[in-house]
């Protein structure tokens, strides 16, 4: 990530801190299926140590703190105010940019949710984590797929996620280095009252940070008139989620890596 992209994505995640929980309904299901899976997958109950990548305001923290126990839990994100989160579980916080900052030696679960399509090349965090995970050391992570906000696309708004790929795209790049226990993907529409409502909504949950300038009041309104004329339904207007998780396991030496599922549901 250049400088200037990661300040601005920080910046937008920082103001959004304190409303963002309560507007991210997408992303606290992806968090919690993300961490049903590691337990779906046979994950052991414990580990030993785990970091978490973009922890934002603990959505996944949450989650792995309630359903897992760890000796040492160290958490990242580029917004300073996540400081909070690792108080309030007993977690390290290393603030910073996560392809930036050094890692934590061979940690036992890597985990990471809502974060990677931020990067502009996944796969390169996906293959440090694989990499810097202990022999038998597991990895879970979630971001969203290339359908994430087609209406956005669409209707031609700047600001998109720059790393958004398939599950499918996650596990070509840990095939062979990491066993893939699975890898799964879905359409979550949303139904929103008015466009207005959209961008409230993209705004609350910070994820409007790529995003330019600010708007005229005429490109807004284009933008509320081209959004309902395009995708109103009876209900009001969508907009569409599409989260991608996957869990991977690094081989233990003692052990050949089996060849696993491999494909994205
Ligand atoms: C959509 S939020 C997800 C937060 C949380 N993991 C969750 O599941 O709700 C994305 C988070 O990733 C953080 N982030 C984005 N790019 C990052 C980077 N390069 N390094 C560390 N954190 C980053 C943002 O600050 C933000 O808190």
């Amino acid at each position: 990530m250049t400088a200037g992209m990661s300040d601005r994505v920080q910046r937008s995640f920082s103001r959004s801190f304190d409303t963002y929980a309560s507007h991210a309904n997408q992303q606290a299901w992806v968090a919690e299926r993300l961490s049903m899976a590691l337990r779906e997958c046979g994950a052991p109950h414990r580990f030993a140590s785990t970091f978490e990548i973009g922890c934002g305001t603990g959505l996944l923290t949450q989650q792995l703190y309630n359903h897992f126990r760890h000796g040492e839990l160290k958490i990242n994100d580029l917004a300073p105010e996540a400081q909070q989160i690792a108080d309030a579980y007993g977690a390290t916080f290393l603030q910073g940019d996560a392809t930036q900052i050094r890692w934590p030696d061979m940690p036992e679960l890597i985990a990471s949710a809502s974060m990677i399509q931020w990067l502009a090349n996944p796969a390169t965090m996906l293959r440090r984590a694989a990499d810097a995970l202990v022999p038998g050391g597991w990895l879970a992570v979630s971001g969203f797929g290339p359908r994430q906000y087609e209406e956005l696309v669409q209707i031609g708004t700047s600001g998109r996620a720059p790393g958004l790929r398939t599950a499918e795209d996650m596990a070509a790049v840990l095939r062979g280095d990491l066993e893939i226990m699975t890898a799964g993907q879905c359409l979550r529409p949303m139904q929103f009252s008015s466009a207005r409502d959209v961008l409230v909504h993209l705004r609350k949950t910070g994820v409007n940070g790529r995003a330019g300038k600010a708007w005229t009041r005429s490109q807004l309104e284009n933008f509320l008139d081209d959004y309902t004329r395009q995708f109103a339904n009876d209900a009001g207007v969508t907009l569409t989620y599409h989260p991608v998780w996957i869990i991977a396991r690094k081989p233990d030496c003692k052990q050949p890596m089996s060849a696993g599922p491999g494909g994205a549901s």
